[in-house]
């Protein structure tokens, strides 16, 4: 076979589908966020970014860069090994117990991303638990999908945030096989937020348990930012509850919040878990640091929402059409992949202005989008500069405005 010119044609189908990703070349501007440099073949010239998961702006807060210095200064650089292999830290030790902490649960269990976290801990619960049905929301996350996957057990798709169809399923469904809900609070494409209530009533009529991915809501919901299971009083309602590092705490890692039982039999079972150095010392010191902080500050969550209601009524008052939703996430709908893709690419090039289009396959065709993220660190200045340059390219572009 002719590898290369596989690999090629392969991607030729990506640029003629117009799905071929490009990666806008980036440098953060520590203390300046959400400032960052954009390098291209033709120089480099500052950005504004309007699209990060850095939510909250914690990647960029004084105590978490000073805990991340610290823990350097004091332990080196990466964890040299595996968890079980002299890789376990101090710094990971304290991070779990201040995730089991956050969530109300007996014990929380870390991993190299928020990615790995679900593969690992949906795969192993599907392959060990004899007989397990697992219950998932259609527009579940990748990683949890793949986890399922792997688990390699019955799957049952139910329709997204549909619980006539949940319950419907898990009626059909033998009474006496093992069951699992996997689903997620906020989705990250439309912003949506799952019934977490009635998701767990559901449950606890059919003897199931709840698996609850929280990554675009921990940090940012609920009084000590344990999400949207913490704002709605739930948490001790959920069996599992998965969470990120990397996107409001603002440093990277994934995690399991659990019972202690269950968090020892993924520490003990899962391969993704297992076979894989530990993060380095200082990014579990980083996010204990942000950790903290959120749980006793709410003036980034405040500014923050303040944040996301003004783009919105600035939006409204252009006429830009975006999809209402409960959460913090704005998709600026397009409705048209090259214009979606033309609209982001002249926002970088003429506005100094960086959102990422999204397009088929992480959204339905028709509904390709700006997912636009505001942070408590974009100024009245910056959103004035976006809805102004989306006002203009929205007239350019002749795209269908939002009727008031
Ligand atoms: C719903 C959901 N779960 C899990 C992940 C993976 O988290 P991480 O980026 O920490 O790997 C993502 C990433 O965007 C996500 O959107």
């Amino acid at each position: 076979m002719d590898f290369e010119a596989f690999f090629k044609s392969e991607l030729g189908g990506l640029h003629e589908e117009g799905r071929y990703r490009v990666f806008a070349d980036l440098e953060r501007q520590q203390g300046q966020f959400p400032r960052a440099t954009r390098y291209t073949e033709a120089g480099s010239h500052d950005v504004t970014v309007w699209c990060s998961n850095d939510y909250l702006g914690m990647g960029q807060n004084p105590s978490v860069i000073a805990a991340m210095k610290e823990a350097i200064d004091h332990c080196g650089a990466g964890a040299g090994g595996t968890r079980n292999i002299s890789g376990t830290n101090h710094y990971h030790v304290l991070l779990e117990q201040e995730l089991a902490d956050l969530h109300g649960k007996e014990s929380a269990l870390i991993f190299t991303s928020g990615y790995i976290s679900n593969w690992a801990t949906l795969g192993t619960l599907g392959q060990k638990i004899p007989g397990l049905i697992i219950f998932s929301d259609a527009l579940n996350h990748a990683s949890m999908i793949e986890g399922i996957r792997y688990g390699r057990c019955e799957k049952v798709i139910w329709k997204h945030n549909d619980l006539k169809d949940l319950e419907a399923k898990l009626a059909a469904a033998d009474p006496k096989a093992p069951k699992l809900i996997a689903f997620e609070s906020v989705y990250s494409m439309d912003g949506d937020i799952a019934p977490i209530k009635e998701i767990c009533d559901l449950a606890d009529r059919f003897g199931a348990m709840t698996y609850l991915d929280e990554v675009h809501a921990v940090g940012m919901y609920g009084p000590r930012g344990g999400g949207v299971a913490e704002r709605e009083g739930l948490m001790d309602r959920l069996t599992i509850i998965e969470g990120t590092l990397g996107k409001a705490f603002g440093v990277m890692g994934g995690y399991i919040a659990a019972s202690n039982a269950l968090c020892d039999f993924i520490r003990s079972f899962a391969s993704g878990f297992i076979f894989t150095t530990a993060l380095p010392p200082s990014l579990a010191a980083g996010a204990i640091a942000s950790i903290r902080h959120l749980k006793s500050s709410q003036l980034e969550r405040f500014a923050h929402q303040e944040r996301v209601r003004r783009l919105r009524s600035m939006l409204d008052a252009s006429g830009i059409p975006h999809m209402p939703n409960p959460s913090h996430i704005v998709p600026v709908m397009v409705g048209d992949a090259a214009k979606c893709k033309w609209i982001s690419d002249i926002l970088l090039d003429n506005f100094n202005i960086y959102v990422q289009p999204i397009n088929y396959p992480t959204v339905p065709k028709k509904t390709e989008r700006l997912r636009i993220t505001p942070t408590p660190l974009h100024s009245d200045a910056d959103l004035e500069h976006l809805v102004g340059a989306l006002h203009q390219l929205w007239s350019r572009c002749a795209l269908a405005r939002a009727v008031a």
